[in-house]
């Protein structure tokens, strides 16, 4: 990364630092990877809502306090890892700052404001550089599917991408796994069971993605975002992105069917020679065992996994790729990569 400010990196180490929405889903793996990866930690507070009072979590062999987050919370903080949604990260990144802290947020809020990166490390470190204090994580999605077709779009443009998602419950956050589990189990038993935070059944079901349909496009939002982000992500605003979100009951890891389209011909082994020296990704792509990417290999990995490469037959030209990818969307989709921010910010 280029070191052309030295203000964008943490004002010390090691950092003060703090996770809001500590108890959720990436909150709780943001803890894993923090002490996985040796990442430097001075003081460490865990914020989520008054819900969470009175609980603690692990971490270094320490039992740590959750406390209600609030405005006075980032005194002191140098870091700090948002995890608690849109609405949190509005509310309380600001406020973080203000206090001095660098942000690095889950959610949605600010990814495609302008004046915040977008970052997957792998990608685009170098955007690191401009933050005003807030750096976005992108889309777990978008992150997984684009991570392994970056070295193919910058040797050869990749003008149309086609990607068909089958999302795992984790995305949806800890109580949607909750849900898949609680469903699976009623349909064993022979009971009825209520969905409560997903819009439909999900044991031995899958449907599109629980995100709102925008009326005039027909896409809902979780395939806008990927989109989006892929244009701001690969610094491509003309990159042409077809995308069809779905929730499989999967637990953990998120699988995507991709098929890219380049500029000129493309060569299987070319792609997969690209892939298998690609950072975070690893080939899985064994076709005398028809051993390919699965979303229960992925789980708990930090690479994503990559398979099926071949040409996409209907297109003629030979421009066009399919692959099949699985990624562990709460580790590379989520806190891993805002770790790999995180260490790219340390003085
Ligand atoms: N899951 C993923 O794979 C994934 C991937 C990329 C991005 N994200 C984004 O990351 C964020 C968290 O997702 P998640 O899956 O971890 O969700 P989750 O499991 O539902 O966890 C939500 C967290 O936010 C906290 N929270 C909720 N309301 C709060 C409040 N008023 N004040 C303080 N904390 C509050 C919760 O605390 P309590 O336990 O006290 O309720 C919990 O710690 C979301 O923005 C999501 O879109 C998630």
């Amino acid at each position: 990364m280029p070191a052309t400010n030295p203000t964008y990196r943490l004002r010390r180490s090691p950092p003060a630092v703090a996770i809001i929405g500590a108890t959720g889903a990436v909150g709780v793996e943001l803890l894993t990877i923090l002490a996985e990866r040796d990442f430097p930690v001075g003081e460490l507070r865990l914020f989520a809502s008054s819900r969470s009072a009175g609980k603690t979590l692990p971490f270094r062999g320490h039992d740590i306090g959750v406390e209600t987050l609030g405005e006075n919370s980032f005194a002191g903080i140098d870091l700090a890892l948002f995890s608690a949604g849109s609405g949190i990260a509005k509310q309380y990144a600001p406020v973080a700052v203000r206090a001095g802290a660098i942000v690095i947020d889950n959610s949605s809020a600010f990814r495609m404001d302008p004046a915040v990166p977008l970052a997957v490390p792998e990608i685009n470190a170098a955007a690191l550089v401009g933050h005003n204090g807030i750096i976005a994580n992108p889309n777990c999605a978008a992150i997984i599917a684009i991570t392994p077709l970056w070295p193919i779009h910058r040797r050869n443009r990749i003008r149309r991408l086609i990607l068909s998602t089958y999302q795992a419950a984790s995305g949806a956050g800890a109580a949607a796994m909750a849900e898949l589990v609680a469903s699976t189990r009623a349909h064993f038993a022979g009971d009825s069971f209520a969905p409560r935070v997903l819009p439909h059944t999900y044991a031995f079901n899958l449907f599109s993605h629980d995100t709102a349909i925008d009326p005039t496009t027909g896409y809902n939002a979780e395939e806008t975002k990927v989109i989006n982000e892929t244009r701001k992500i690969f610094d491509d605003p003309q990159i042409r992105v077809g995308v069809t979100c779905i929730r499989v009951p999967v637990l953990r890891a998120h699988a995507v069917a991709v098929t890219v389209e380049c500029e000129s011909p493309i060569d299987p082994e070319e792609a997969r020679a690209l892939i298998a020296d690609a950072p975070g990704c690893r080939l899985v792509d064994d076709r005398e065992r028809n051993h390919f990417p699965m979303p229960l290999e992925a789980t708990g990995q930090d690479s994503i996994l990559v398979g099926r490469i071949r040409r996409d037959l209907s297109d003629p030209s030979g421009h066009s790729l399919a692959l099949f990818v699985a990624g562990d969307q709460l580790r590379k989709g989520a806190a891993l990569n805002a770790v790999q921010i995180a260490e790219m910010l340390l003085p």
